[in-house]
């Protein structure tokens, strides 16, 4: 649109039409690499989402009976490779079940072959993980998610019919174990319901190094 010296015109001095001009180039640079960066993560979606439409194939889960004769189910979400934050529920809050009621799967998704291999270890020994088949890392999170809300509840609708409500919960999470237990009592059973907590006005973290 404007020649160099249409510039320089406007602004009567070369090194401010230097400055502006590689501003405004590198803003330009900048734009296109924002634009190729939101069609790459399209492409990368719209490769992700076919997997989304089908349930992902489950590895192994928990028996037909794991829920029977229990009030809840709490699943915790946990890292495929953090065998330790598994069992530091099962020996905390997990220890607390018969007291209030509830059982607790761990549902993951696929690690590297020793992740995998321990993973089934686990599964024998305590009989609580539903693993489906997808990658489970950090960079896959909404992913994880998403994919992790869809095996658990396609487990719940096959296996788990006779609960209450269920818990989603992260392992790093610290609750009130009787406090939660005392709310989900009063669980709208043939609602059908979803409760969350809603941040009233809560800013969402844009860091660059934030989730
Ligand atoms: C859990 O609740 C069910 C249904 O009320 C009951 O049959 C069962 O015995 C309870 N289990 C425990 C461990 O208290
Ligand atoms: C995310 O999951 C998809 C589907 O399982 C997989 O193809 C992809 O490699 C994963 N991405 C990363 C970075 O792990
Ligand atoms: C329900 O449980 C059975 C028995 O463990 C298992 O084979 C099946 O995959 C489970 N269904 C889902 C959707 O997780």
């Amino acid at each position: 649109m404007f020649t160099k010296q249409g510039w320089a015109v406007m602004f009567d001095e070369e090194s401010r039409v230097t400055i502006l001009s590689t501003g405004s180039f590198s803003m330009l640079t900048f734009c296109i690499f924002v634009a190729s960066v939101a069609i790459n993560k399209y492409e990368e979606d719209k490769r992700i989402v076919p997997k989304l439409i089908e349930p992902p194939s489950v590895i192994v889960a928990p028996s037909h009976e794991f829920c029977d004769g229990f009030l809840y189910l709490i699943a915790v979400y946990t890292r495929v490779n953090e065998p330790e934050a598994r069992n530091r529920f099962r020996n905390s809050y997990g220890s607390l079940s018969s007291k209030y009621n509830f059982t607790v799967i761990f549902p993951l998704g696929t690690g590297d072959g020793e992740a995998n291999n321990g993973v089934m270890q686990e599964y024998h020994q305590f009989g609580d993980i539903l693993q489906t088949n997808f990658d489970d890392s950090f960079r896959n999170l909404t992913l994880k998610a998403g994919i992790t809300s869809y095996s658990i509840s396609n487990f719940v609708r096959e296996n788990c019919t006779s609960v209450r409500a269920v818990l989603k919960l992260d392992d790093d999470v610290e609750w009130n174990v009787q406090k939660m237990v005392a709310k989900m009592a009063t669980v709208d059973v043939k609602g059908k319901r979803l409760y969350c907590e809603v941040r009233q006005c809560g800013i969402p973290q844009r860091l660059k190094g934030g989730k």
